[in-house]
């Protein structure tokens, strides 16, 4: 049986995953592949820690050249996170003929056209199973199980760690900053949590899946991005009232001459499947012209559901260096209509919106909000005014309460346009909440 050597690079919540999985498995993925996959050497920057899964001493690299410069390592998983060491990495590893296993999305959102190109060009093979939606096998479904569909819309929960803590806030009135740091315990969130709670991380995931199904490169500074760090609880539960779920989605849309990628805060209908995905669990669903409409569901984030991506692209690759055919080209997938895309900005998307006007309970209120509607053509599709006081105005002493307006669809430039002209008309009192519907019109 051929033997395949792996070199691990970063040994944090994943690599200790990938290491087990390798290990405890060896002889299954060796019956199941026909290749002696063999974890060679890992390397981290730290050794003095607690590990999940300790090492013995001879496959501790003490430095980066034990790997890079061992012309046995076939394939160089890299674990390391950020951008800048491991773009180093990865093109050293690729100049030196290894093959890469990367879960970083933010290195391939964001330079995924130097990576791909330079790999292109030296006949190297990236694996990038584990870096979308944990566990679930997406990129090898968009590829292979959906080839041969065109793919015009793609969108789900891409991110285990927000959908987490908005589950336990919403479902079990927990506070933000602790289920914050349960996640972090559970190893889900990224090294700088940050990047989950202002959706960069849902933002980097979905550019690659817009890729890998309309067949460009994102421009990844253009896509628009809003976190969860705003959310109230006063608006999860009047969209509730209204038939709606809070969630933190990653919408991908080709309209053939533009790309819709964003991430927000999206009501959904409560009915809708992607509304009964909870806790640390992704879904995604992919819209093709042959298969209809598909939901891929599983877990995001965690050491074990990850590795198992992880590991699905070390033996993929080892079979293909074990039968000599090993030089597959990955960028005809990922670029394959040889295009790049600059997503649209936000003032030309065309969807619905849940507007939230704090306003004083008198008379004439609604009329006034409406006639700015009117001027703009957004269509109002429901209106809830709640007698909730939320203050008191100062001046006047008026009751201050939520004004909720549910749209048809309408243009986000006039929606803005019209925000702005109540709130600078002062039918407000305080800053307007916006957050995207995403609804069929019934
Ligand atoms: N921090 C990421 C998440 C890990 O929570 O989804 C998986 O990419």
């Amino acid at each position: 049986m051929k033997r395949v050597n792996v070199a691990i690079v970063g040994y944090g919540v994943v690599g200790n995953g990938v290491a087990k999985v390798l290990t405890e498995k060896k002889d299954l993925l060796a019956k199941k592949s026909q290749v002696d996959i063999n974890l060679k050497k890992v390397y981290t920057r730290n050794w003095n820690k607690e590990f999940t899964f300790p090492l013995p001493e001879e496959k501790r690299a003490k430095s980066l050249d034990e790997i890079l410069k061992d012309p046995d390592i076939d394939i160089v998983v890299e674990l390391t996170g950020g951008i800048d060491f491991p773009l180093y990495l990865m093109k050293e590893a690729i100049n030196r003929g290894k093959h890469i296993v990367s879960a970083n999305k933010a290195l391939l959102a964001e330079k995924g056209k130097e990576i791909f190109t330079l790999a292109e060009e030296k006949g190297i093979r990236i694996g990038f199973e584990a870096a979308v939606a944990g566990g679930i096998p997406i990129i090898r479904a968009l590829r292979e199980g959906l080839v041969a569909n065109t793919i015009n819309r793609i969108y789900g929960i891409l991110n285990g760690t927000t959908n987490f803590i908005l589950t336990k806030m919403l479902k079990e009135g927990r506070d933000f900053k602790e289920v914050l740091q349960e996640a972090q315990r559970l190893g889900y969130a990224e090294a700088d949590p940050t990047l989950d709670i202002n959706g960069t991380d849902a933002a980097h995931k979905i550019a690659i899946l817009s890729s890998l199904s309309f067949g460009g490169f994102i421009d990844f500074s253009r896509v628009y991005i809003e976190g969860i760090q705003d959310i109230s609880t006063l608006d999860v539960e009047l969209g509730r009232e209204l038939g709606y779920t809070l969630k933190l989605l990653a919408i991908a849309k080709n309209h053939n001459d533009k790309v819709e990628v964003r991430v927000h805060p999206t009501f959904l209908p409560s009915e809708h499947p992607l509304s009964k995905v909870d806790g640390v669990f992704n879904a995604v669903m992919v819209e093709g012209d042959c298969v209809g409409e598909s939901m891929f569901y599983g877990k995001g984030a965690g050491s074990l559901p990850t590795a198992s991506s992880v590991v699905s692209d070390i033996v993929d690759i080892a079979k293909s260096i074990a039968l000599g055919v090993g030089r597959e080209i990955e960028i005809t997938s990922m670029n394959w209509a040889h295009r790049e895309f600059v997503p649209m900005a936000n003032t030309d998307f065309q969807t619905r919106y849940y507007l939230r006007f704090t306003v004083p309970d008198i008379t004439g209120i609604l009329a006034k909000v409406s006639q700015v509607f009117a001027k703009y053509q957004i269509s109002i599709a429901a209106v809830i005014q709640k007698e909730k006081v939320l203050s008191i105005a100062k001046e006047t002493q008026d009751k201050v309460v939520p004004l909720v307006i549910l749209t048809h669809t309408a243009s986000e430039l006039n929606v803005q346009k019209a925000i702005k002209e109540i709130e600078d008309k002062r039918i407000t009192v305080e800053k307007t909440r916006l957050i995207r519907v995403e609804d069929e019109e019934k």
